[in-house]
């Protein structure tokens, strides 16, 4: 019996580690992808290759996480979770598969895709360039067209493709090359989420690229247009995502044990473009370990707002405390001849409201 019960501890100890590798090593992607290549020394694919062989994308990666992480918290500026990036807080939000769980996983991946892009436009990587699409104008391949592009494309005069476009191909590519490849074979539900979630973040790029044009002739007679592809501007991106946050689906395992369903019939299927989620969230009014949940003690909130941000919602029926603060702002600005601005600094009393 004893032998037993230290046989079953020894399996635990070796097979905790393994099996949270994956998560942690995942997790970590949010926080510094270098340590995630530091995990996978022993591991094979994709991502290790990057790794191991690709150290200026892997520093591209590295600022598209920041990209997202910033996107993030401005999105969720006036939400109870705030997108903190504190450990004690992030770390159990990526363990979970809540709607939070989601968004911080869709704005990553649409992150790196936008900075893996966009550094291939600026020529800061030997393995990609622009975009340089051929084709005459409106001939656009059925795997380029998109509802953007078809609504920014010149409807009438003569126009080809030509300058420097967004070459998203790439970074799609490599979005999902590192942040997806460790978990493709793996088929439980978090991980089908998440990688929904991820191809989600890098679809609200993909699919919502415009066409930008510039004329050429004569004094601007614009007798001859050339168009390249452009990324939507990453503000657009995290609004996009929030939407789908707000309108996420919960879903549960099918029977098949290799995809999901909604949870109830009545809920409409999710597209490849919806967030989705299979744990409920907490609801982060109190400091709570287990979830990641900091609180909202001391946090500002808008007394006159009925929104998330307002002291009801946002301090969970508490109360707040009101305090006039002076603040320093930059007031009675001149235009000087030539050419500097010069401002006086002024104190205004403001209000202040914060959670208790
Ligand atoms: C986010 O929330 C935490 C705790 O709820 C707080 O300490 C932190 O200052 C907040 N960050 C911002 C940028 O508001
Ligand atoms: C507070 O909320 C009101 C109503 O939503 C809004 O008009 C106002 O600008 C907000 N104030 C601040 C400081 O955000």
């Amino acid at each position: 019996m004893e032998m037993r019960l230290v046989l079953v501890a020894i399996c635990l100890l070796l097979v905790t580690p393994i099996a949270g590798s994956f998560w942690t090593v995942g997790n970590q992607v949010v926080m510094d992808p270098m340590l995630i290549c530091k995990k996978t020394r022993r591991l094979k694919g994709k991502t290790a290759d990057i790794c191991r062989k690709e150290p200026s994308l892997l520093k591209e990666i590295a600022k598209g996480v920041q990209v997202g992480t910033k996107e993030c918290q401005y999105q969720f500026r006036n939400r109870r979770w705030n997108c903190t990036t504190m450990r004690r807080s992030l770390r159990k939000i990526l363990l979970r598969d809540t709607r939070e769980t989601g968004f911080v996983n869709a704005i990553t991946a649409a992150g790196v895709t936008y900075a893996v892009t966009r550094a291939c436009t600026m020529g800061h990587l030997v393995e990609c360039s622009c975009d340089k699409m051929t084709s005459k104008g409106n001939r656009l391949d059925k795997l380029t067209r998109t509802v953007e592009m078809e609504k920014s494309l010149p409807t009438e005069g003569d126009w080809e493709w030509g300058g420097c476009g967004d070459n998203v191909k790439f970074g799609f590519k490599k979005s999902r090359d590192f942040m997806d490849a460790p978990y493709r074979k793996r088929s439980d539900i978090k991980t089908l989420v998440k990688l929904h979630n991820n191809n989600a973040g890098r679809l609200a790029i993909r699919d919502y690229m415009s066409t930008e044009c510039k004329c050429h002739g004569l004094s601007g007679s614009c007798t001859v247009r050339t168009c390249w592809r452009k990324m939507p501007a990453f503000r657009d991106v995290g609004n996009r995502l929030k939407e789908s946050f707000d309108g996420a689906a919960k879903v549960i395992p099918s029977n098949d044990g290799h995809s999901f369903i909604t949870e109830g019939p009545t809920i409409k299927p999710p597209d490849r473009f919806d967030l989705i989620y299979s744990e409920d969230s907490p609801d982060f009014c109190k400091p709570n370990r287990k979830t990641g949940s900091l609180g909202t003690q001391g946090r500002r909130c808008n007394s006159t707002s009925q929104g998330v941000d307002g002291c009801e919602l946002l301090c969970c029926g508490r109360g707040y405390d009101t305090r006039v603060v002076k603040e320093k702002i930059s007031c009675e600005c001149r235009f000087r001849w030539c050419c500097e601005v010069t401002c006086n600094t002024c104190l205004v009393k403001k209000t202040v409201n914060t959670c208790r």
